[in-house]
């Protein structure tokens, strides 16, 4: 069998994940199951960077969230599916990278001040998040991998991460092998309100509601604002139900139905959020059933993570080595 390249990702468990999570990043994982070698972990002490102050969901966000990455199509039998902290050669690399990570690095990554902006009722001037980029690069180089499927914004990241790498391997010897973002075009889903969809918004559509709440939230969903009245035209390029069409609707649909419907006034918004139903209800139910049974044996969840999380350690334990041996640590 030809060794497959590694792919390597995490997500924050944020708790249950939304339409703007599974048409983001998870079918994108999903999908890179067949050709790679795949990691996928939930990344909770990524959590604690900016989330510290309240821990006491962290279990049960975990919980939501493997079930939700289960049912959606993540696979246990093909891909590594583990939880950061139970892996915790993750923090002893974190360390050693530390150890020669400048801080201006650090300071100069944007996510830094943005996030401290966005979030003015947190105090993010810790150490613990100052040094998230150096986290998310031991995360990724203790496995050696050659991709790391990011959205857009977690590119200095991962540019950070090869800097990291191939500091390391200057002053210590080649350990680290340079990994490539494999930047996912992320489609845009925004929210019942027309704006980003986001757990902060209160404006998504969460893969463990029932076909009954997901109807009762697209049926009044924000269109296009220029389809005042069912004569007027819209542009399904300004409508957030378009958004939602193009992770659902076939292409041929959306062409010769949804598109000439919109643009020439054939049908109301009513009509064409009701086919979108039509073609989303039948690929979220299954979901949403395969979510339920998980959640109703938990003992499922935690051995899916716990044999995950041992098949990581075993390979991490064989990087961090490597590293320490590198390093004269052993
Ligand atoms: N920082 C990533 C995010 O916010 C999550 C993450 C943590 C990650 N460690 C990672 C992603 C390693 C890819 C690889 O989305
Ligand atoms: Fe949006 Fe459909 Fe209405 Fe056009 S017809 S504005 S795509 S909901």
């Amino acid at each position: 069998m030809s060794k497959r390249e590694r792919v390597l990702s995490g997500m924050r468990p944020s708790g249950r994940l939304h339409l703007g999570n599974l048409a983001g990043a998870l079918q994108n994982w999903i999908a890179l199951q067949r050709d790679y070698d795949c990691f996928f972990f939930i990344a909770d002490w990524h959590a604690l960077t900016t989330d510290y102050a309240e821990t006491a969901d962290l279990q049960a966000n975990i919980r939501e969230m493997a079930a939700d990455m289960l049912a959606a199509g993540l696979d246990p039998e093909r891909s590594t599916i583990f939880v950061q902290s139970r892996v915790p050669e993750h923090a002893e690399l974190h360390l050693l990278f530390s150890m020669i990570t400048p801080e201006p690095w650090l300071k100069r990554v944007p996510t830094y001040e943005e996030q401290q902006e966005a979030n003015p009722n947190k105090d993010l001037s810790t150490y613990g998040f100052l040094g998230y980029p150096v986290l998310q690069a031991a995360d990724i180089l203790i496995y050696k991998a050659n991709y790391v499927p990011v959205g857009q914004d977690q590119l200095p990241h991962i540019e950070l991460t090869r800097e990291i790498a191939r500091r390391f391997n200057n002053f210590y010897g080649p350990v680290f092998p340079e990994p490539g973002a494999k930047v996912t075009d992320v489609p845009r889903v925004r929210g019942t309100d027309g704006e980003k969809m986001s757990k902060s918004r209160d404006n998504c559509i969460y893969l463990a509601e029932s076909p009954a709440e997901v109807t009762a939230k697209v049926r009044p969903m924000v269109t296009d604002p220029a389809r005042k009245r069912r004569s007027d035209p819209g542009d399904p390029e300004k409508c957030p139900v378009y958004d939602l069409h193009k992770v659902f609707t076939p292409i041929g649909v959306r062409e010769q139905t949804i598109i000439p419907g919109c643009t020439r006034a054939l049908f109301g918004c009513l009509d064409c959020k009701d086919v979108l139903l039509q073609h989303m209800l039948p690929i979220l139910t299954p979901i949403r059933e395969k979510r339920e049974e998980l959640i109703a044996r938990p003992a499922q969840i935690a051995e899916v993570l716990n044999d995950g999380s041992a098949r990581a350690r075993a390979v991490a334990a064989a990087t961090l080595k490597e590293a320490r041996e590198a390093m004269h640590l052993l």
